[in-house]
């Protein structure tokens, strides 16, 4: 075998990797101790930031397979053809806790894929559930800051999460099912993926449908009980997906979207565009498009997982945003993070980087790579601006079939901060949920909500009892009943 000389980080080989060099056998370090430096100096920066929320997570590799064609609705051109696949890596993450924190919080599970199409990368950055607890990014800081550690203590604050969730009433139907049996998922194979918000399709026609993703597991849902996750190892959910695919049992995933017209979703009886509520499935049913499969794991976790970017603005053309006011906030906060955690050059990394070619004018900034990844390296190095007279040479131009089509404003709108807290229907969905579940999950996701709630202070109580029986009247009572025996 090839024995690999040790060398240090530009490539110099080193004689002695074990004792520096020092005045006499038992003196101080000498200055030249270059070697010693660039390792402990380096090590020094083996961090960087972990991620704001989902930091702790698991990546691997996989393969998404169209298997009904959507070319009658989008021009993203890895959903024309039946059978056409293109590779995807996926993360699953739990939302609050720490990079070492336990796989198995009662918490929703990030369901984020990035698809590395023909003209560009797609990131579908979803969780485990249909719906979030808010539908203004403005909320989002001081949601997290309730659900995170308290500042004082460092200490997870149940009072803080429900005195937060009083004051938002609109996080009713999310605590239906965060408390629910579906609340700690016993894998991330065993959980589905929804992109919770709504999206839009365009076709060459140019004509709009708005959408939702939906990738059901086809290993069967499987969750834990409290109990079963107090007793389960932390990192079991990454040792659970790691171990499946190196053995070869690949788990997959039936997606599909539901889909709604413009027009219906002028009239539809529900803002299409509120992230607390579900389409109805009976309105819009699921259609069926495509197999996503995860077959390769990472070979760095630090390179690939930690350092993967998503963004729900990373979209190709043929998918578009929507007017979801939590969706539009994201689309800032994404790409804000990931230059402040792993830095301006992010894209380049090869986990981040298009698998089709980049061409661009953006130049420089730390750790610029070949410029620009995947492009024609001498053509776009030649010129650094747009527009220019090179185009006939190769220079990139933008191609206006690539354009959306444009969005309809409301007629007169009015250009304000619009609070719909009074006319808004809160407690619909929450109660159907809880109307839809028999008795053993009425009684797990009650005794769940009721031992929170109990250490929350007595008004804090009263507000989510309020808002409880807004819901269903048997939903506050049993509540109430089980905090009384606690
Ligand atoms: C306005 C509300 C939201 C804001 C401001 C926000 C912000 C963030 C930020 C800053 C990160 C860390 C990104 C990074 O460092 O790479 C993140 C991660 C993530 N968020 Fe959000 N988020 C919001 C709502 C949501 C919603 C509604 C979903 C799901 C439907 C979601 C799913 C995720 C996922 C899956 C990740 C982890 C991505 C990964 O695996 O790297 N977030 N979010």
């Amino acid at each position: 075998m090839n024995k690999k000389t040790l060398t240090n980080a530009t490539g110099s080989p080193v004689a002695d990797d074990n004792n520096s060099i020092t005045v006499g056998e038992r003196g101080a370090l000498t200055f030249d101790n270059h070697y010693t430096f660039e390792k402990l100096a380096h090590f020094n920066r083996e961090r960087i930031p972990e991620r704001v929320v989902h930091a702790r997570g698991t990546g691997t590799y996989g393969t998404f397979t169209v298997t009904k064609s959507l070319k009658d609705k989008t021009i993203a051109n890895f959903l024309q053809t039946v059978g056409q696949q293109t590779e995807v890596f996926a993360r699953f993450s739990t939302v609050g806790g720490g990079q070492d924190s336990s796989d198995y919080a009662r918490d929703p599970r990030g369901f984020a894929l990035k698809f590395y199409t023909g003209e560009g990368n797609y990131d579908m950055v979803g969780n485990n559930t249909p719906v979030f607890f808010l539908r203004d990014g403005i909320n989002f800081p001081d949601f997290i800051h309730s659900q995170k550690k308290n500042p004082k203590t460092n200490l997870p604050d149940p009072a803080a999460m429900f005195e937060f969730w009083a004051n938002h009433p609109q996080s009713l139907h999310q605590i239906t099912i965060l408390m629910s049996d579906r609340g700690i998922p016993a894998s991330y194979q065993h959980m589905h993926g929804f992109s919770s918000h709504t999206f839009s399709f365009w076709n060459e026609q140019g004509e709009r449908t708005w959408f939702k993703w939906h990738f059901k597991t086809n290993q069967g849902i499987k969750n834990l009980t409290n109990d079963e996750a107090a007793k389960t190892c932390p990192f079991g959910a990454q040792e659970d997906l790691v171990n499946a695919i190196d053995k070869g049992n690949f788990p997959s995933w039936t997606a599909s979207v539901q889909m709604m017209s413009e027009d219906k979703a002028k009239n539809y009886h529900l803002n299409p565009f509120d992230l607390t509520k579900v389409w109805s499935h009976a309105d819009f049913p699921l259609i069926e498009v495509g197999q996503l499969e995860l077959n390769r794991n990472v070979e760095n976790y630090f390179a690939e997982t930690e350092q993967a970017c998503f963004s729900p603005g990373n979209l190709v053309p043929g998918i578009g945003t929507s007017p979801d006011k939590m969706l539009q906030t994201r689309l800032l906060a994404y790409p804000d993070a990931h230059r402040y955690r792993v830095g301006a050059n992010a894209n380049q990394l090869p986990v981040n980087a298009a698998k089709c070619p980049v061409n661009h004018y953006q130049r420089d900034g730390k750790m610029a790579g070949v410029c620009p990844v995947g492009g024609d390296k001498i053509q776009t190095d030649k010129v650094n601006f747009y527009p220019n007279n090179q185009i006939n040479d190769g220079a990139p131009k933008p191609k206006p079939i690539f354009a959306e089509p444009a969005m309809p404003v409301e007629k007169n709108a009015w250009i304000n901060r619009f609070d719909t807290v009074e006319a808004e229907d809160y407690y619909q969905q929450a109660g159907d949920l809880f109307r839809l579940m028999n008795e053993s999950q009425k009684s797990q996701l009650t005794t769940t909500i009721a031992e929170g709630l109990s250490q929350a202070t007595a008004e804090v109580q009263q507000e989510m009892l309020t808002q409880f029986n807004k819901a269903d009247s048997d939903y506050a009572h049993r509540i109430k009943t089980i905090m009384k025996d606690l």
